[in-house]
Order: C-alpha cells, then sequence, then structure tokens
C-alpha cells in the first residue's frame, strides 16, 4: 500500500467559466485501478466527481479517458504502472458534460454517416454463415472486438482538425468491416460514402488511433485497406 497523488480536471459547464485542476490523496492497494481510485474519491473526499463506467471488465468502452496524457480506460489501467503522481483528465475531441464524463453524441454520429449496419444481400439466405476457417471470416474478424470507447476518435489528430466533418478512426473501421463482407448489399454505396476527404482519405496516418486501442485494433492499417479498395475499384479491378 502506498499514498499516490490522483489530481483530475474539474469542469461543469453550466457553473464553471474554465476548468481547474483538484488534487486528492488516495490509498493505493496492489492491483488497484485508475477506475478504483475515482470510486474511492467519491466515496471518501468528493461525491460530486463525476466519471463515467459500468462493466469495469475492459468489456463496454465508457470509461475512457486520459491517464497521465495518454487515452486509456480507466479499469483497465493499474495505478502501479503509472508512479506516485497521476493526472486524470476528459477524453480530448469531445464535449465535457462534467469533470471526466463527455458527450459522445458527435462520436456516435459519425458512426451514422458509414451506415454502420449490416445490408443483406436481396439472395442473402437468412442464416448466412462464414466457415470460422475460412479466408473471408479472417479479414471481417479484424475489427470486431471494437467496444466504441471513442479512444482512437480522441486521439485523432485529423478530428482536432477538421472537428465533426471527418468522420474518424472508429467510424471508418466499421465501415471496412461491412465493406468487406461480401455478404453485404451497400458495399458500393458505402465506399461512396467513406473515400472522400471526409473519410478514408482524410487520415493523415499519425497513428495515434493504433496506439491508445484497448482492444488491439489498428484502424490506421484499415483505413489503408479501404484505401487500396478505393484505389482498385477505380482501375476496374475486383475490390
Ligand atoms: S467500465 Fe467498462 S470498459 Fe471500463
Amino acid at each position: 500500500m502506498k499514498d499516490v497523488n490522483v489530481t483530475v480536471l474539474r469542469f461543469d459547464p453550466d457553473e464553471d467559466e474554465k476548468p481547474q485542476y483538484d488534487s486528492f490523496t488516495v490509498e493505493a492497494k496492489k492491483n488497484m485501478t485508475v477506475l478504483d481510485s475515482l470510486f474511492l474519491i467519491v466515496e471518501d473526499q468528493d461525491p460530486t466527481l463525476s466519471f463515467r463506467c459500468a462493466c469495469r471488465l475492459g468489456m463496454c468502452g465508457s470509461c475512457g479517458m486520459l491517464i497521465n496524457g495518454r487515452g486509456g480506460l480507466a479499469c483497465r489501467t493499474k495505478i502501479e504502472d503509472l508512479g506516485d503522481d497521476i493526472k486524470v483528465e476528459p477524453m480530448r475531441n469531445l464535449s465535457i458534460i462534467k469533470d471526466l464524463s463527455v458527450d459522445m453524441d458527435k462520436f456516435f454520429k459519425s458512426w451514422e454517416k458509414v451506415k454502420p449496419y449490416f445490408v443483406p444481400k436481396e439472395d442473402t439466405e437468412e442464416f448466412s454463415v462464414i466457415p470460422p476457417s475460412s479466408g473471408r471470416r479472417e479479414v471481417i474478424d479484424e475489427n470486431q472486438d471494437c467496444i466504441s470507447c471513442g479512444l482512437c476518435y480522441q486521439s485523432c489528430d485529423a478530428v482536432s482538425m477538421r472537428g465533426d466533418d471527418f468522420v474518424g478512426p472508429a467510424a471508418l473501421s466499421r465501415a471496412y468491416n461491412l465493406i468487406a463482407d461480401e455478404r453485404d448489399g451497400a458495399r458500393a454505396e458505402r465506399m461512396d460514402l467513406v473515400t472522400d476527404d471526409d473519410g478514408a482519405f482524410g487520415c493523415h496516418s499519425f497513428g495515434a488511433c493504433v496506439e491508445v486501442c484497448p482492444k488491439g485494433i489498428k484502424p490506421m492499417k484499415t483505413i489503408q485497406k479501404i484505401k487500396t479498395k478505393k484505389l482498385k475499384r477505380t482501375l476496374g479491378m475486383k475490390w
């Protein structure tokens, strides 16, 4: 057990003119996570601290935040890996609702732009199975583990620069999965939706999205694949 200093950004847009930081001393136990420390602060020191979480297992994607300047899931980030001074801030590129809680509306609206749902072809069987061992399965498996935490979106400099226009890494990854799925009946339409400067060609390939994804997904690599498919399509090749 040791004491750590947890500094948290505080901001209530309805009350405050600008954000400020509050520091709390927390007794950290072995294996304690940043999320655990926030709960301790609420229980023992300041019940008004606001943050979002649900599963505490790295599955729901709701506890994304900046931890010592790097995007991560608070429930998966151990205090012992961070040192004695920990700074916790809300995700970038999204407006603050209060303290560490951000408004995810812009993030999910970006998904809507890419038609993020499967559209069956007219001749698709009701249960259209892809054998797990087939290559087709591997292609569309790549991004399936996305938990929509928004960490890639908040780390993306193209989103920072372009605001709402650029759809961002998570939505493009989702779009690729559907474009690559041979059963999908809206591949061509979706390609048109994601291959302009607000889509794949707006990506600057900085790669921050790859660094922060808690599921090991590589959105930048996926965006390159969309560009390759677009090129093949333009050249009249099979894509
Ligand atoms: S609380 Fe669900 S991912 Fe952290």
